[in-house]
């Protein structure tokens, strides 16, 4: 299911004064915010992962079409992928997902193994050095947020923004 109208506009906003680094949907579907991201940020990168393969090629056909220089599409499970050169990462997943997120995230903030001592697969997690997280709907469960929009939906649904820049406040 892709973002909603509101959930894409609040996550482009929040993505605004994030700096000039790249940017990366994990899971980025039919393109919905991938694709709207490359469109209102010209002059970043923007890289997109996804799994499936049917929305993944209309996503790619856009991205043609639209000759968006910007974008990188990749069919691929982004837990497998490099993270390493991601300054933004945004995502609409669930909560398992910002689970592992979450892991991930925090063993880089806590390596201390030597570089040469860690296999090549291994070494690109250890890299995943966001400075920000922006997460529609679901939360990272071990971190506070520093932003937060409540979507004009019946919902009142959350998009959460992390800036991993800040010391780490756990949730309890
Ligand atoms: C709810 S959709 C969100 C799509 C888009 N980011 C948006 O906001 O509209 C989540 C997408 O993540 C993809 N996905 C889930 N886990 C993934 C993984 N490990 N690697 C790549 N894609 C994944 C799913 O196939 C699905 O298309």
């Amino acid at each position: 299911m892709p973002s909603s109208a509101h959930a894409y506009q609040a996550m482009l906003k929040l993505t605004e004064d994030t700096g000039k680094g790249p940017i990366y949907d994990l899971g980025s579907g039919w393109g919905t915010l991938v694709i709207r991201m490359a469109i209102k940020f010209p002059k970043r990168q923007v890289v997109g992962y996804e799994l499936s393969l049917l929305p993944y090629l209309v996503s790619l056909s856009v991205k043609r079409l639209m000759k968006l220089e910007n974008l990188n599409l990749y069919r691929k499970d982004f837990m497998k992928a490099d993270l390493s050169a991601a300054s933004v990462l945004v995502c609409y997943l669930y909560p398992g997902a910002m689970s592992e997120l979450d892991h991930l995230i925090e063993e880089r903030t806590q390596q201390t193994t030597p570089p040469s001592s860690v296999n090549r697969h291994d070494l690109k997690h250890q890299r995943c050095k966001p400075d920000f997280v922006i997460s529609n709907n679901f939360a990272l469960p071990s971190r506070v947020p520093e932003s937060l929009i409540r979507l004009d939906d019946i919902y009142r649904s959350p998009v959460y923004r992390y800036d991993l820049s800040l010391p780490v406040k756990h949730t309890d």
